[in-house]
């Protein structure tokens, strides 16, 4: 999976000379050479703002070698006359626009913030799209109290942040044709055991290497099949969705009553 490809730096500085992989021409060569170097399948991203910006890239990213492109969906309306509405037919407008362009399998990357998850997984599953990125996660800025400047902060996740993923994850398995992967919150082993629980078929983690490096990966790696071998699995398949609303026959977890069990239960203090 590469870093995504940002419309604006697309139109940044076309005089600019010097190559960089946030530059088009630098990102899809790139590609090309990450596709050249490893025997996996190498996954492109775009993070377009306009109809143009995302459907003039999205082939030459195919025709770089990516096997696969994520949409990464980063848009947040601060239009106090744009409904909901409004903006979820415009993000399938611009996924479909994409999808007649392209043959490679793609995936979505969404904010949580849409008002139906459910719907709008079904929606992209009707236009073609193959995999669906859960979720998103916005950086908003702080205010710095003695200079009243408003300051860019970039917080890395914690594992807190996969709770929201678990959730809709284990609420879509078996019930959409998509693959479904987690971003967001997936630290250890632990949390990408759960998120396979879920249902998930991939998982991405970027702030977990960012503190501990890519060596990390091993010994996520490790925590998981130790934790198989303890349980009596011999691979992931076993035990893929077996937490998620279609196999489950509690399904109060993911119910309203089971956010009223857990509220009478209470949370006491210090507890
Ligand atoms: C330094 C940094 C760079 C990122 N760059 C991208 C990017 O290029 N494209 C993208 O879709 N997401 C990008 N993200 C978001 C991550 O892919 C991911 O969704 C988010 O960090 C949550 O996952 P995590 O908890 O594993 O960090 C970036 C995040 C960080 C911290």
């Amino acid at each position: 999976m590469l870093h995504s490809l940002y419309e604006e730096q697309i139109a940044a500085d076309p005089l600019r000379t010097e190559r960089s992989t946030s530059d088009p021409v630098g990102y899809l060569e790139h590609v090309n050479r990450v596709k050249e170097s490893v025997h996996i399948p190498v996954i492109a991203s775009l993070n377009g703002t306009t109809d143009e910006g995302w459907t003039s890239f999205a082939p030459l990213v195919e025709q770089a070698g990516a096997d696969a492109l994520e949409l990464n969906l980063y848009h947040l309306s601060t239009n106090l006359w744009t409904s909901g509405a409004t903006l979820e037919a415009y993000t399938l407008d611009t996924v479909r626009a994409v999808r007649t362009l392209v043959s490679i399998p793609i995936a979505v990357k969404v904010f949580p913030y849409f008002s139906s998850i459910p719907s709008l997984a079904r929606q992209f599953e009707e236009i073609g799209v193959n995999g669906l990125i859960l979720f998103n996660r916005s950086y908003q800025p702080d205010i710095d109290l003695e200079t009243l400047e408003v300051k860019p902060d970039l917080k890395l996740s914690s594992s807190a942040e996969l709770l929201s993923r678990l959730y809709w994850i284990a609420m879509l398995a078996d019930r959409v044709d998509l693959s479904l992967a987690v971003t967001g919150g997936v630290h250890t082993g632990a949390d990408a055991l759960k998120a396979i629980l879920a249902g998930a078929d991939a998982i991405q983690m970027v702030s977990a290497l960012l503190l501990h490096g890519p060596g990390h990966l091993g010994a996520v790696r490790q925590e998981m099949e130790r934790w198989l071998e303890a349980h009596g699995h011999s691979s992931l398949d076993e035990i893929r969705g077996i937490m998620s609303l279609e196999k489950r026959e509690d399904s109060r977890a993911f119910s309203r009553a089971g956010v009223l069990e857990v509220l009478q239960r209470g949370i006491r203090p210090g507890g």
